[in-house]
């Protein structure tokens, strides 16, 4: 008889109404008996809102509470480590978003701590369960690309863009967030890029604040350079116009190229090409299961982790080790912004 799991929501934001909640109500041996805000008035709106049975004001009196099988993290990104910790020193499998920490120092930490607690833990790196990554690795690993020569990695979306009047938050506030649009969604491309062609050895990058009163990145620009003869450069911003999740990654190879591309404007939500080199039309792949939304990757990413009936996705889970060492990539990044020349004529900046 299939044995329900009793998962537990911590952070009740934005993120967790839109893909945590939806994703665990879709599976169907998963019950939600709780969440967890900081503000105790909102975890207790969220759980009447949502008909969830219980609510707490702080994740140490969820897990004194022993009600929950397993967790879900989807608070702001600097009370991830503290979040995680008590989740494994309680024995409670903690599925976390990204980045996991605000330094590689403390994900290193963490990574240490899962060690020693021999606790299943998870890093909302989800785009990787998406049907066109998916499938842009099965082409990488069986030769059609070849050697990878060069990766394009765009993340963006326009959240944040004056237009529509969204006030900064947390992910602005340099006392809460490593990083700006470089953490909060080139955290992700580089998470995908590691998964799809190895480690990233070396980094530049330019960190740009376009917004008034910017403290933090509203537009990062990065190089790569991967391990091996493969480059790449990555894009990532909060006022860009790119669609949601606004996700592409094009890979370029001594065989042939191809590129991923995730948005709810694209028919199902997604598109998976195969580039022509002779500039021709480009082979559309189908996919076999459809992206399922904002929620849909989490939904699949969560069914691997809580162990739940359905296809599974092997090598797809994203440990502690690999979001440290996406943290680190991050860490490096942030830092790498001052190997400018100026260009003779052009004035400095
Ligand atoms: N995987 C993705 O594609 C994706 C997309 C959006 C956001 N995220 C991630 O989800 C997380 C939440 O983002 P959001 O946009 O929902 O933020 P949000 O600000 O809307 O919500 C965060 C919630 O966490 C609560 N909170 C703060 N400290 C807490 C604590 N110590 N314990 C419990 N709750 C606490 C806040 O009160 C708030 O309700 C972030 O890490 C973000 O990077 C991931």
């Amino acid at each position: 008889m299939a044995v329900t799991v009793r998962v537990a929501i911590v952070g009740c934001g934005a993120w967790a109404a839109e893909a945590h909640l939806p994703a665990l109500r879709a599976l169907p041996e998963v019950e939600v008996v709780a969440c967890v805000d900081q503000d105790a008035e909102g975890s207790r709106r969220f759980a009447a809102a949502h008909g969830i049975p219980h609510s707490f004001g702080s994740a140490e009196d969820l897990l004194a509470a022993g009600l929950a099988d397993a967790m879900t993290v989807a608070a702001p990104d600097d009370v991830h480590p503290s979040l995680v910790l008590a989740a494994l020193a309680a024995g409670v499998p903690v599925f976390c978003e990204k980045p996991i920490a605000n330094t590689a120092g403390v994900a290193e930490e963490l990574v240490a701590a899962q060690e020693r607690a021999g606790v299943a833990a998870t890093v909302g790196y989800s785009f990787r369960y998406s049907p066109a990554m998916q499938q842009l690795r099965a082409d990488l690993a069986g030769g059609l690309i070849g050697e990878p020569w060069l990766a394009e990695l765009y993340e963006y979306n326009s959240q944040f863009h004056p237009r529509f009047g969204k006030a900064m938050n947390w992910k602005g506030d340099p006392d809460r967030a490593g990083a700006g649009a470089l953490f909060e969604y080139g955290s992700h491309a580089l998470d995908l890029a590691q998964w799809l062609i190895g480690p990233i050895t070396r980094v530049s990058a330019q960190l740009s604040r376009v917004l008034p009163g910017s403290r933090l990145d509203d537009i990062a620009t990065v190089q790569l350079d991967f391990a091996g003869p493969c480059s790449g450069v990555l894009i990532s911003g909060w006022v860009l116009a790119g669609g949601v999740p606004g996700v592409r990654v094009r890979v370029h190879g001594s065989a042939g190229a191809a590129e991923a591309e995730l948005g709810e404007s694209l028919p199902g939500g997604e598109r998976y090409q195969r580039l022509g080199l002779d500039g021709g039309p480009a082979e559309q792949v189908p996919l076999g299961e459809e992206a399922g939304g904002r929620s849909g990757y989490a939904r699949r990413h969560l069914r691997d982790f809580l162990g739940q009936p359905g296809s599974q996705s092997p090598g797809t889970m994203p440990t502690l080790a690999q979001a440290a060492s996406v943290q680190h990539v991050l860490d490096t990044a942030a830092k790498a912004t001052e190997r400018w020349l100026p260009v003779p004529g052009a004035g400095t900046q």
